[in-house]
């Protein structure tokens, strides 16, 4: 069985978030279960790109509207990452540093899907199936089935991955002349709330869809942004997937980017050398219970409840714990971070920006994990702190709720909270802070957490599963 995965991002060529970690990792445990998975993402000027050598695989040219553009499919000679890699080079378009915040990004990800399909077509390549990711290749089921350049692949089955249902990559119908030839009699297909709306288009033209957490699933058709009602229209061609992690990167044996590296024996020592590696380039104490924030500083995350929550937790157990967070996004929480870092610079460090190895120590060296998000469709940050011993502290919402058990539950071994709230954050503070103290639980709670199995073996295998329950398409 031969897969194209589509995505804008991928670990290590490009990533802003647990996008990137995932379409990094499922491909190659697929192929090592005997699947060809494949990935097909935008060329970005970055390192990866730079450093490693590239054929190309095909040329040709396109057109955006009454635009001609030229691309260029390139293929990473080596399959290092353990999977076929192809970037899309369109100049002009696809060859610059950042995945998103172009102010042609709609151009730009029509583009991409334009190029990918007419690689495929005029090379007469016909994967088996196409597994599409997010909004940004949200048009290729619609373009497959709907326009008669693409008659060839059109029995090609496809399926959408949803990561993040929040955003759809909307636009208006002033742009649909960017579209080639369509069947137009099916344009409703491309219409959400009086837009193109690539996500929507996407669930509503796939052959199957899923979520990255079967909670996640559910809250789709009660908050998707708008969406809600297709979700729950759609539901029948819906799973629940939830993603698993490399545990090949993400291993506290093996990873170069820790401080000590340490196996579950070892959590105790090995926690405390890399606590006090993180703590020293902060000029932080190591005497209290760590408690670290990782991630885009958006509303989402509930980033903007951190403030608030931090100072009242300070406030409330002075010289009793300390904070880490590492993160950018918002300016206007990222200057009311930095400003409480001044105001309590014994308890509170902050670094502001995107550091994928200091992320790594932050995972090994904290003590909890604290993620107060409003919505996370799966979340990978909790499950690499399982993996370094760390324990977490949710929201439960999506794969929070799916992947975290509190630790007074029987086998649990998280800090569960239900709202996203400064109020509630202050609560699991409070109990962090209470259960630091009991070493012989904590390091219970560590090896229970480690002893844990959230590698790709289960999930691969599910996604596997649904392309086959596609056959005899396929
Ligand atoms: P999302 O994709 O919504 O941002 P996930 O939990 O799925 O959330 O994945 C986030 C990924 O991005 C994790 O690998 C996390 O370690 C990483 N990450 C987020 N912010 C930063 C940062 N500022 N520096 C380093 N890594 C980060
Ligand atoms: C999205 C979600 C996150 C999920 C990731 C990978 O970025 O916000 O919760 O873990 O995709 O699927």
């Amino acid at each position: 069985m031969k897969i194209f995965h589509l995505s804008a991002e991928c670990y290590p060529v490009a990533k802003v978030g647990g996008l990137a970690d995932v379409v990094g990792a499922l491909p190659k445990y697929q192929n090592q279960m005997g699947v060809e998975a494949a990935v097909v993402m935008p060329y970005y000027e970055r390192k990866f790109v730079q450093e490693n050598e590239w054929e190309v695989q095909f040329q040709a040219s396109s057109l955006l509207g009454t635009r001609r553009f030229y691309f260029e499919v390139l293929k990473e000679k080596t399959n290092k990452l353990g999977f076929e890699l192809f970037l899309i080079k369109i100049p002009g378009l696809l060859d610059r540093e950042n995945v998103y915040s172009y102010p042609d990004e709609t151009e730009q990800f029509i583009a991409f899907q334009l190029a990918f399909l007419d690689w495929i077509n005029w090379s007469q390549q016909s994967p088996d199936l196409i597994h599409c990711h997010d909004h940004h290749t949200g048009l290729v089921p619609f373009l497959l089935y709907n326009s008669s350049l693409y008659k060839r692949l059109s029995a090609i089955p496809t399926v959408l991955t949803i990561h993040n249902g929040q955003y759809h990559g909307a636009f208006g119908w002033s742009k649909l002349g960017l579209l080639p030839e369509i069947d137009i009699t099916k344009t409703g297909l491309l219409e959400w709330n009086g837009a193109i709306n690539p996500l929507a288009s996407a669930v509503k033209c796939c052959w199957k869809y899923t979520a990255v957490s079967p909670s996640y699933l559910e809250e789709l058709t009660v908050k998707s942004n708008g969406l809600e009602y297709l979700f729950y229209l759609e539901r029948a061609k819906g799973t629940g997937i939830i993603n698993g992690i490399d545990t090949e990167i993400w291993n506290p044996k093996t990873d170069s980017m820790i401080a000590e590296s340490f196996s579950i024996q070892k959590v105790s020592v090995g926690k405390q050398k890399n606590k006090e590696a993180l703590c020293a380039r902060f000029g932080i104490s190591t005497d209290r219970p760590l408690i670290s924030f990782i991630g885009r500083l958006v509303g989402e995350k509930g980033a903007d409840l951190l403030p608030e929550a931090i100072k009242r937790s300070i406030i409330a157990h002075p010289g009793g714990v300390n904070f880490f967070l590492l993160g950018a996004g918002e300016p206007v929480l990222q200057d009311e971070l930095t400003a409480l870092q001044k105001e309590f610079p014994d308890q509170c460090s902050v670094f502001i920006g995107y550091d994928e190895a200091l992320a790594h120590l932050v995972y090994a060296g904290t003590d909890f994990l604290l993620m107060p998000s409003r919505v996370e469709p799966c979340g990978l940050n909790q499950l690499y702190a399982l993996r370094y011993g760390t324990i977490p502290m949710v929201r439960i919402t999506g794969g929070l709720k799916d992947t975290v058990l509190d630790f007074g539950d029987d086998g649990g071994y998280g800090i569960r909270f239900i709202q996203a709230s400064v109020a509630d954050i202050v609560e699991a503070v409070r109990r962090a802070v209470e259960l630091y103290p009991d070493t012989a639980k904590v390091q219970s709670i560590r090896k229970r957490m480690m002893a844990l199995d959230f590698s790709w073996d289960r999930s691969a295998k599910e996604y596997i599963n649904l392309y086959e329950s596609l056959k005899p398409a396929i």
